[in-house]
């Protein structure tokens, strides 16, 4: 911090008092601006307020008290010394009843004058310092706990902070696992919203009446089997924050109905024939581009366009290698404080199995994998042998003998199901069999997971 952001207005009608003051503060080396009346000084503090104001009680026009009411309720922070006579010594007094930071009395000695000054601009380092900490520890919180210092996740962070505190849709891209529900989070505790709930949807997997039922609620006796009135999510999250997950999942239909909602500021819920106002914002995250679903026909040009108003990408987790063992150490924290373990860290080898390694489920990949390795070492060292075999890419050797097929086959189940956090329908996906297919295997191949 240095002394030229400190602004410093003087106000005082007497030029001759006003100067000395100006030019007494400039051999500090303090920038000071000079008026003679409060008007134009009152005038140019609204548009950008003053660090510190040093002002005569007696002015023409509006005087000092006037000054110090309509500067504390612009800006609370303002720190002002006011400048009386002898005579005026009560109105002084009521000046720092005001807010007035001290006094001081004409004609002014040099050596109180410093004195003064020295001990308000100390506080008012003070205050800026408190003020830097503390939106530095609120952009922390902010992130919940996202980790990363590489170039694309900087840029991330900064995206997180912009859009925030706008109250427009964000769309959130980036391959599962790279951090989209984190980064929803991020942004709706740095939100106005932050107060009010942020519910979540996944829209895959979801037959169209399911989703309106979820998305929407419904009335008693809507349809078979509603014994009682339902709120939907949307109605939940009144003046909060709804989070669309796999968006391009969400069913045709349903996506002309979300449009009319976000359209209209209201739902109905089923059987319902009132509509209900409600007030939410809306981020939608996907795995895929969205603009190439439309493209395809998959997802509404016209929704599209009324979600796109920001869209955040976030990297794969091996294009950012610079927070891979960043993730990795602060993984590896969490797990040792979650299983109480004392685990000092990787050994060298380890550590460069990890960072050689691909990661298609990305961060959450790298989260399991940790917690495994955590779950399993009985050494206070991560070590290369405590690593899951998918991360043993050292060319064959004696102890590391090239293997079999059915060797093979169990690491790549191994990788797969951990890429996919363990879920075995998406794992059978990815490997191309049936979910029965791939519990014969794990049971056979005595896969443990
Ligand atoms: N930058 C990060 N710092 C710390 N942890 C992270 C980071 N990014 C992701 N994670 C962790 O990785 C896991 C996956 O993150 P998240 O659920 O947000 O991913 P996602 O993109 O929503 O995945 P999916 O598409 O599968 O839903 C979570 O446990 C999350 O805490
Ligand atoms: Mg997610």
């Amino acid at each position: 911090m240095n002394k030229q952001s400190i602004r410093i207005a003087v106000i005082d009608d007497e030029k001759i008092s006003a100067i000395h003051i100006q030019e007494h503060l400039a051999d500090y080396g303090y920038p000071v601006d000079v008026f003679f009346q409060a008007e134009p000084f009152l005038e140019s503090y609204m548009c950008s307020p003053y660090e510190l104001v040093i002002t005569d009680m007696k002015l023409p026009g509006i005087d000092g008290m006037g000054i110090i009411e309509q500067v504390k309720a612009r800006h609370r922070e303002t720190e002002i010394v006011v400048i009386t006579g002898y005579a005026t010594i009560d109105s002084a007094i009521e000046a720092i009843r005001a807010g007035a930071f001290h006094y001081l009395t004409k004609p002014i000695r040099l050596e109180e004058f410093s004195s003064l000054i020295s001990q308000v601009i100390d506080k008012i380092f003070l205050r800026i310092e408190a003020d830097n900490l503390r939106a530095l520890m609120m952009r922390e919180a902010g992130r919940d706990g996202m980790i990363g210092t590489s170039k694309q996740m900087v840029e991330v962070f900064k995206i997180i902070e912009k859009v925030a505190p706008l109250d427009c849709p964000v769309i959130i891209h980036g391959q599962s696992g790279t951090g989209k529900e984190l980064v929803a989070r991020a942004i709706h505790r740095l939100s106005p919203r932050c107060d009010d709930p942020i519910v979540s949807l996944n829209c895959g997997g979801f037959s169209p009446e399911l989703i309106a039922n979820e998305l929407f609620g419904h009335e008693k006796a809507a349809f078979t089997g509603a014994f009682k009135a339902k709120k939907g999510l949307l109605e939940s999250a009144d003046k909060g924050i709804v989070l669309l997950d796999e968006i391009t999942e969400m069913p045709w239909d349903m996506q002309v109905k979300l449009l009319r909602v976000i359209q209209e500021g209201q739902i109905y819920r089923i059987g319902a024939t009132r509509p209900i106002n409600i007030d939410i914002r809306i981020l939608a995250a996907s795995n895929r581009n969205l603009e190439e679903e439309v493209k395809k026909g998959k997802f509404r040009e016209d929704l599209f366009f009324r979600l796109n108003v920001m869209t955040l990408s976030l990297p794969r987790l091996k294009d950012r290698q610079g927070d891979l063992l960043l993730l990795a150490d602060h993984f590896l924290q969490k797990f040792s404080q979650a299983y109480n373990k004392k685990i000092s860290g990787f050994s060298a080898k380890a550590r460069d199995a990890l960072a050689k390694y691909d990661y298609p489920g990305n961060v959450r990949e790298l989260e399991n994998i940790i917690a495994r390795c955590v779950a399993l070492t009985e050494s206070d060292r991560i070590g290369e042998s405590d690593l899951p075999p998918c991360l043993a890419c050292d060319p064959p050797s004696l102890t590391n003998p090239l293997k079999s097929l059915k060797e093979l086959e169990k690491d790549h189940i191994v990788k797969v199901l951990l890429a996919v956090d363990g879920q075995r329908e998406q794992a059978a996906r990815v490997l191309g069999v049936t979910r029965s297919t791939l519990w014969r295997k794990i049971k056979k191949l005595g896969l443990k997971i």
